[in-house]
């Protein structure tokens, strides 16, 4: 997706906000625009900078990702949460998390990054945790099983946070999917995001930024997770 076609926020207001924009290095400003004019899709501005303000809240210091893609989100996370945190971060295509690799470890996050190919509903099953927070940016029909893998590993007041929640407005509105190409995802998106709004395991916002994000606090829940003092 480009710069300014989410169809969420007016593109007056997007383009005075991200006038604002300020990359946090050079060299993760320049992986952006290498990214951006490839089309490949990375976290968008506005999606960063609150992000940004989130992390520098919470500093989380074990964090997963779900959708590597050219290792961008998860270099800005080992960049913000500063040299002691670690990302493992799960992406489908051996050849994208090759192209991750190669980009983490000419920015210098090697020893901070781990990528791990394979299907996130598996791989992320089977990472032990805890994580102070997840990240979940992959397959948009997969969010529930993404959840429902890595509730349980999430520490209490830890985070997990959803970007594309809107997915280009379509889950506001079957306008923006005139074709009905996306019916099954924008369905599963709505019951995901019903679900999130009402499980006891987490109290969850939405916010209209980027492409939409839910920003989802997680509670001392039945599911075993454990509390933040104890880890
Ligand atoms: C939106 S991109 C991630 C962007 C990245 N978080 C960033 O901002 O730099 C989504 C990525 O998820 C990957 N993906 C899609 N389905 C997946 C799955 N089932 N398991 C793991 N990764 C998946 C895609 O190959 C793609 O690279």
């Amino acid at each position: 997706m480009g710069i300014n076609d989410s169809n969420i926020t007016n593109p007056k207001v997007l383009k005075f906000l991200n006038g604002f924009y300020r990359p946090v290095t050079e060299e993760l400003g320049e992986l952006r625009l290498k990214a951006e004019e490839a089309r490949v899709p990375v976290i968008l501005r506005d999606t960063e900078n609150v992000l940004r303000s989130l992390l520098l809240i919470a500093r989380p210091l074990r964090i997963l990702e779900i959708g590597t893609a050219v290792g961008y989100s998860a270099s800005f996370f080992a960049e913000v949460c500063g040299p002691d945190s670690k990302v493992v971060s799960l992406e489908l295509k051996e050849e994208t998390a090759a192209t991750a690799r190669e980009n983490i470890r000419r920015l210098g996050y090697e020893s901070q990054i781990t990528v791990i190919t394979g299907d996130a509903a598996q791989t992320a099953a089977e990472q032990q945790g805890p994580f102070d927070l997840v990240f979940i940016d992959a397959a948009k029909s997969h969010y529930l099983e993404y959840w429902n893998a890595v509730i349980c590993k999430v520490v209490s007041g830890g985070l997990i946070i959803c970007d594309n929640i809107l997915m280009s407005g379509r889950t506001v509105s079957d306008e923006y999917d005139p074709g009905r190409k996306y019916r099954t995802n924008i369905r599963k998106m709505n019951e995901f995001l019903s679900f999130i709004s009402e499980t006891e395991d987490a109290d969850t916002s939405f916010i209209s930024a980027g492409d939409g994000m839910s920003v989802s606090i997680i509670r001392n829940n039945k599911n075993g997770n454990k509390s933040m003092e104890t880890v």
